[in-house]
C-alpha cells in the first residue's frame, strides 16, 4: 500500500480529540506509525486502542506539554520504541476561557494568561526542542508542524491571550525554520480557521451566527480537512515548504 507517510514515525500532541485525533487517524491511513500524546489518558488510550483494532500501528504517551520533564520523558520513550522520529505535529492547545467568554485585553486574569501561554506557546517550544534534538541526532531531516490558528495571523476581538500565543507560535515556527533549514529539517505552522471540535463548542454556542458571517465559506471546517493539510506538510511532498504559516480557514484571512 502506498501512502504519503509510508514508513515514517510521527508524534502528535493533543491527539486524544479534535484536530489531533483526526490527524493521527489520517497519518496511520497514510502509512505512518503514530505516537499519540495527550494529558487525557483515558481518551488517548481509547483512541490508540481503536486505531490498533483497525490494524494501525500506534502507541499512547501521557504528557502535559506545559511540563518540560514530562515532554522530555514522553518524547524519548516514543523515539526509543519507534527507533526514530520523522515527523511531529505540536497541536495540543487550550482556549483562553473554557466557557467561551470574550474578555478584553486589560481584564484577562493573570492566572488565565499564564496558563494559556504555558500550554499554547511554551508547550510548543518544549516539544520542538526535544523533537529537534532527536531529528538532528539521527542525521537531520524531518518535518515539524505547529498548530497555530487564524489567531496567529490576525487579531481576534476579546481573545488577546489566545491570539498572543498563536502569533508566538507563528514567530517561533519562522525563526526555527530558518535555524534548521540547512540541516534538512522543515518547520511549518498550520493556521486553521473555525473548526468543529470540543475546544470551540462553547464559543459557537454563544456566537455561532456571528462567526459564520465572517467566514466566506459560511461553514465550520472539519478536523479531517485540517488533517489533510497537516499530513501533506509532514510528508515529503512538501519538501520545499518551510517557515510557512499556512491558512486552512474557509477564506477567513483572505479578506
Ligand atoms: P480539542 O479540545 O478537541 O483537542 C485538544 C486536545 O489537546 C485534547 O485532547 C486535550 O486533552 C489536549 N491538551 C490540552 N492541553 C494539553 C496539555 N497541556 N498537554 C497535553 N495535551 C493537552 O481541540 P482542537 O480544536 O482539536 O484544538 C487542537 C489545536 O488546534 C489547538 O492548539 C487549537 O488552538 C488549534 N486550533 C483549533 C481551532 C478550532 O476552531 N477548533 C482553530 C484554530 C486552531
Amino acid at each position: 500500500m502506498s501512502g504519503l507517510l509510508n514508513g515514517k514515525s510521527v508524534l502528535i500532541t493533543g491527539a486524544a480529540s479534535g484536530i489531533g485525533l483526526a490527524t493521527a487517524r489520517l497519518a496511520v491511513r497514510e502509512g505512518a506509525r503514530v505516537a499519540l500524546c495527550d494529558r487525557n489518558e483515558e481518551q488517548g488510550a481509547a483512541a490508540v486502542a481503536a486505531i490498533v483494532a483497525e490494524g494501525g500501528e500506534a502507541l499512547f504517551s501521557p504528557m502535559d506539554v506545559a511540563r518540560d520533564a514530562e515532554v522530555s520523558v514522553g518524547i524519548d520513550a516514543c523515539v526509543r520504541i519507534f527507533g526514530r522520529l520523522d515527523g511531529a505535529f505540536n497541536n495540543a492547545g487550550i482556549a483562553s476561557d473554557p466557557s467561551g467568554q470574550m474578555v478584553k485585553a486589560a481584564d484577562i486574569l493573570v492566572d488565565a494568561w499564564q496558563r494559556v501561554l504555558a500550554v499554547n506557546l511554551t508547550g510548543v517550544w518544549y516539544c520542538m526542542r526535544h523533537e529537534i534534538r532527536h531529528m538532528l541526532a539521527a542525521g537531520g531531516g524531518g518535518s515539524i508542524v505547529n498548530n497555530a490558528s487564524i489567531a496567529g495571523l490576525v487579531g481576534l476581538r476579546g481573545d488577546a491571550a489566545y491570539t498572543a500565543t498563536k502569533h508566538g507560535v507563528v514567530g517561533l515556527t519562522r525563526s526555527a525554520a530558518a535555524d534548521y533549514a540547512g540541516q534538512g529539517l522543515r518547520i511549518n505552522a498550520i493556521c486553521p480557521g473555525f473548526v468543529d471540535t470540543p475546544l470551540t463548542a462553547a464559543a459557537f454556542e454563544q456566537l455561532g451566527s456571528k462567526i459564520l458571517a465572517a467566514v466566506p465559506a459560511r461553514r465550520l471546517g472539519t478536523p479531517e480537512e485540517i488533517a489533510e493539510a497537516v499530513v501533506w506538510l509532514l510528508s515529503d511532498r512538501s519538501s520545499f515548504v518551510t517557515g510557512a504559516a499556512m491558512a486552512a480557514d474557509g477564506g477567513y484571512t483572505a479578506l
